[in-house]
């Protein structure tokens, strides 16, 4: 019953889901953010260009490497009158992302070598744990707040009021 024929210019989302492997919520959702778009039947149905069927494809397999929607969207975006990606335009895209993947892994990387400090502590502490602290600039000034403690009211000394 889902399985459009062969030649079908339009999908219906059920049909589109059964194809693409992607639940019709997440079709509906992709809708939503503009990812990808049908036309309304007079029964108020959706129908998707076929070429919707390589569209999906491409944000799911965006998505599955960790690329944010919001990245997708601006990609697909770009392309000229809301074109579906072609191979040039995958290959061009999925260039541009690696750097970005290459940060992730680098920052992923870093958190799971902290991370391992941690196992079997669970101290949680502001002093010790880089995990619990991040990128602590200010923790070599001393203990407490050293923003606040740096900050004194004009005719105050650093031990209160003159
Ligand atoms: S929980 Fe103790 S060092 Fe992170």
């Amino acid at each position: 019953m889902l399985k459009p024929p062969f030649d079908a210019a339009e999908l219906t989302v059920g049909q589109l889901a059964a194809r693409s492997g992607v639940a019709v919520t997440a079709l509906h959702f992709y809708e939503d953010k503009g990812l990808i778009h049908s036309r309304r039947t007079a029964g108020n149905q959706r129908r998707y260009p076929r070429e919707t069927l390589r569209r999906v494809a491409f944000i799911r397999v965006a998505h599955r490497v960790g690329i944010p929607l919001r990245m997708v969207a601006e990609a697909l975006a770009e392309l000229p009158e809301g074109r579906t990606p072609t191979r040039a335009d995958w290959s061009r895209l999925s260039a541009g992302w690696r750097a970005e993947l290459d940060v992730r892994i680098d920052r992923l990387t870093r958190l799971r070598d902290d991370l391992s400090d941690c196992i079997g502590c669970g101290c949680l502490s502001v002093d010790r744990c880089v995990l619990s602290n991040p990128d602590d600039r200010l923790g070599d000034e001393g203990a407490g707040p050293r923003r606040l403690l740096g900050e004194r009211l004009p005719g105050e000394s650093r031990h209160g009021p003159a």
